[in-house]
């Protein structure tokens, strides 16, 4: 996957992407991150990528032209059968989840643009972006580091990014459930221990133990995911159990 980070401050970028899972997939060529910078498209002589907003008020805004330029050449440098979306980063947008990770994961290239200062032009925003994505409701100081979290969620989803032992499949919000608890040695650790079955060997009953165990934990702790998801009639039938222990206790 070719994936475009259109900013301002691309150093930013160097210490989060150069360590663990996103340095192996590069490493391996299964992704490809490539940075362009908005004011290498100014030609004014103080390079200039923001100016002051119409009709007055604080701070600045960020200019149209080297954000079209630096989307036109990104997307000069692509080739024209790939399958492409242009994402803006702003806490207007859509707010990330684990299902649009997975979305854009299925496509070849990613450009993302990465804003500052009080704001996009609006001619960015309704005419460059095919998709707007926040990360949360509350405001960064730019979309940089909104830009590291998504391209490190997507990039966990594609194939041979994690190995065996990391696979994605068994992370927390995959399946719309929390992760089942985890343990690992010791097995006793001031006064508290790791629950038998998982010593047990018997990996149906494990299986059995994870499976009712996230059911708990996301009933417990993020109760709202419960009503998102398609429930197997197996496990609703676990969470009906599971509310009415709750309810007896
Ligand atoms: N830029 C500033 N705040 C943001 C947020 N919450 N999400 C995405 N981009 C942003």
């Amino acid at each position: 996957m070719d994936i475009n980070i259109i900013s301002l401050f691309p150093e930013m970028f160097n210490s989060p992407f150069g360590h663990s899972i996103i340095k192996r997939a590069m490493d391996k060529h299964i992704i490809n991150i490539n940075f362009t910078n908005p004011r290498d498209f100014t030609y004014d002589r103080h390079h200039q990528a923001d100016d002051v907003p119409f009709g007055g008020g604080a701070g600045m805004v960020l200019k149209p032209e080297p954000f079209f330029r630096a989307v036109a050449s990104v997307k000069n440098t692509l080739p024209t059968n790939k399958n492409t979306r242009v994402i803006l980063l702003s806490p207007e947008g859509k707010t990330f989840s684990q299902q649009t990770a997975k979305n854009l994961s299925t496509y070849d290239s990613l450009i993302f643009i990465c804003g500052h200062y009080e704001g996009f032009d609006n001619r960015i925003t309704e005419n460059l972006a095919e998709d707007i994505i926040s990360i949360g409701d509350y405001v960064l100081t730019g979309g940089e580091l909104a830009c590291m979290v998504i391209v490190d969620a997507v990039c966990r989803m594609l194939p041979d990014v994690l190995g065996s032992k990391e696979s994605a499949l068994t992370d927390s919000f995959y399946n719309g459930l929390l992760e089942y608890p985890q343990y690992t040695k010791p097995r006793y650790y001031k006064n508290m221990t790791v629950p038998d079955v998982l010593l047990s060997g018997n990996h149906q009953k494990i299986d059995e133990w994870r499976r009712i165990k996230a059911l708990e934990k996301t009933r417990l702790k993020r109760p709202d995911l419960l009503d998102k998801i398609n429930l197997s009639p197996e496990k609703l039938n676990a969470v009906k159990k599971l509310k009415n222990d709750c309810t007896k206790n």
